[in-house]
């Protein structure tokens, strides 16, 4: 469907053309003066020295072109030369019927749908989901879910850290430990146990344990070195317990994203690439890209129009092993073959920015990408107490995902059971419904590059710009459909009718800029502009509602046209907080 602006634009750049002035000055834009009128024009301003005339005199000759348009109840030429413009109630409820009728509300799905990638999520296995984690699932589930909305072919792989020397840090603090794991015992060359020698707390407290010991022994460093590099070499009984930690560690993240609501198509990490790497490196090389530098391999990548220092881009270190850009540059190459993307978009933190770059001109330069292949940085920022500093527990230690989930969920159970008619098992499915929905509207409602304070308290509060508030919302439409059918209405084949208030009008405006929004959020790569909609929605509609008895009105047809613009505010408000990653409960 055609852009509500588009559609007046061309309304009012056809009055152009029949007055006498080029078409291309009636482009219309949303009032900046909404106490004056909806939409406005400024072309005659632009047209003035053009036609070498006053702007009001091209102004007044297209408001007469106006005056007999389905489009406007009004259209006023204003000094010095504005064109001041309102729609008319049957216009807009035409427009929001045909939203109404068609698929995705009027939504234009792409008309040349991309394949992208969107790696997120990027947790390291073995080591607990902190807060750092919680944005890149939120932000990139969100973006994904955008993207395929709008008709894209959307794949979201996770890219776990799997393969580094946390790998050969746990391995090294279980030899300690359990020397006699026959895992150990090289000359062992029978079937190893199908069963992990740990439990996922085991391994998460293995890991801290084994990083604490090698930041103060240096041989104990030197031997998670040696065990890093027998896995990679590929070790017999390391790659076993390699498969363990795994395997243990993924049926937890599972769990973990599930409760976040979050979803990957692909689970491959670094590890994945481990095999193409050689080849890469040999490519590299033969092609001249890669040079020797102080015994590593590094492709440069500064460039003469840079004005801070691009260091170069080092593919092997001078032992020959290989590094986080390694696996990254050969995830790009497999990902090249394997799935063709136009378009990878890497949700990470900001403080990743220089080593993306780096690897993004390397890319480029050793051809592993297309020159039209898209490569997108989006990072975020951090999530900050209300201290101002990242995000802790009350003791001051790294806030783990699964307490930080669990606090609030338990926080927003006390608010819920206030409400007595609500108890037990859907009492808590509400607390954490409405949960994540603070959680996920407190993150996704800020510009992603930017820091934010967690303020649970703020986020979790049913008034203001708050996930809780539009769930509040969405209920509250429910509620009174509900009881609307207890009157014995029916919902079926209910159509709009013409607004009679300005509040009604207001909330009509706003539904008719939905996909609009959907395609700024798109292009933008821009959550935070579907939270901004839904919040304005959401005032739109409490306005209305305080104003209106909907369901006490007499007059059945005007009763009819409200419900059916309730279950349309409702059904968009849904469509949005599904984008975003959650849902609302039936009520709360
Ligand atoms: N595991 C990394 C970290 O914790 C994030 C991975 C981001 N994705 C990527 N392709 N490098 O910092």
């Amino acid at each position: 469907m055609q852009k509500i602006l588009d559609r007046i634009s061309e309304e009012v750049m056809q009055a152009f053309a029949a007055a006498g002035y080029d078409e291309q000055l009636g482009r219309v834009t949303v009032s900046n003066r909404p106490d004056l009128c909806e939409f406005q024009c400024n072309g005659a301003m632009a047209g003035a020295k053009r036609y070498k005339m006053a702007p009001i005199a091209i102004a007044t000759a297209v408001a007469e072109k106006l005056a007999g348009s389905s489009v406007f109840a009004q259209a006023d030429a204003v000094a010095p030369g504005f064109l001041n413009l309102k729609v008319k109630e049957s216009f807009l409820t035409e427009y929001l019927q045909g939203m109404a009728d068609a698929d995705k509300y009027g939504l234009e799905e792409a008309k040349d749908p991309q394949t992208i990638i969107i790696d997120y999520g990027g947790p390291n296995v073995a080591k607990p989901l902190h807060v750092g984690h919680l944005r890149s699932a939120i932000i990139g589930e969100s973006i994904k879910r955008i993207a395929r909305y709008m008709g894209h072919k959307v794949i979201g792989d996770i890219h776990l850290g799997d393969w580094g020397l946390q790998m050969g840090l746990i391995i090294t603090e279980l030899k300690e430990r359990k020397p006699e794991l026959v895992y150990f015992d090289d000359s062992y060359t029978g079937e190893y146990p199908k069963e992990a020698p740990f439990t996922i707390s085991e391994l998460e407290e293995i890991y801290p344990t084994a990083s604490g010991k090698s930041k103060e022994d240096p041989a104990y460093k030197e031997k998670a070195m040696e065990a890093t590099y027998k896995l990679q070499n590929g070790v017999r009984g390391y790659r076993a317990l390699w498969d363990h930690i795994i395997h243990v560690s993924v049926s937890d993240l599972k769990k973990n994203y599930a409760n976040l609501n979050v979803e990957f198509d692909l689970w491959k990490g670094e590890s994945s690439v481990h095999d193409r790497i050689p080849s890469m490196v040999e490519y590299m090389k033969k092609e001249g890209y890669a040079h020797e530098s102080e015994g590593a391999l590094v492709v440069d990548v500064k460039e003469d129009t840079d004005t801070k220092e691009i260091p170069p881009c080092m593919i092997l270190k001078s032992d020959g092993a290989s590094l986080y850009n390694t696996t990254d540059l050969a995830t790009i190459m497999e990902r090249m073959e394997m799935i063709h993307p136009d378009h990878i978009i890497y949700v990470v933190d900001k403080r990743q920015e220089l080593y993306f770059e780096q690897v993004f001109r390397c890319a480029r330069k050793t051809k592993l990408v297309k020159p039209e292949t898209k490569l997108t940085f989006l990072g975020f920022g951090t999530m900050n107490g209300k201290d101002g500093k990242p995000f802790k527990t009350r003791e001051g230690g790294v806030m783990r995902l699964e307490r930080l989930i669990s606090d609030i969920n338990a926080e927003m159970l006390t608010k819920i059971s206030t409400n007595e008619s609500i108890s037990g098992e859907e009492a808590e499915q509400t607390a954490k419904q409405v949960a994540l929905a603070a959680v996920k509207y407190g993150d996704l409602s800020n510009q992603a590059s930017k820091d934010y304070i967690f303020d649970i308290e703020k986020f979790s509060s049913f008034e203001g710009d708050t996930g809780p508030y539009i769930l509040y919302t969405i209920v509250r439409i429910k509620s009174i459909l509900a009881k609307y059918k207890e009157q014995g209405g029916s919902v079926d084949g209910l159509t709009l009718r013409d607004a009679v208030s300005p509040s009604e009008k207001a909330l009509m405006l706003e539904l008719t800029k939905f996909n609009t929004m959907m395609e700024a959020a798109y292009e933008e790569i821009a959550p935070h502009k579907v939270c901004a909609y839904i919040y304005d929605l959401a005032n739109a509609f409490n306005k209305f509602y305080h104003e209106t008895k909907i369901l006490s009105e007499e007059d059945a047809d005007r009763k009819a046209g409200w419900i059916a613009l309730l279950m349309l505010t409702r059904d968009v408000l849904e469509t949005c907080i599904d984008l975003l990653g959650f849902s609302a409960p039936e009520r709360m």
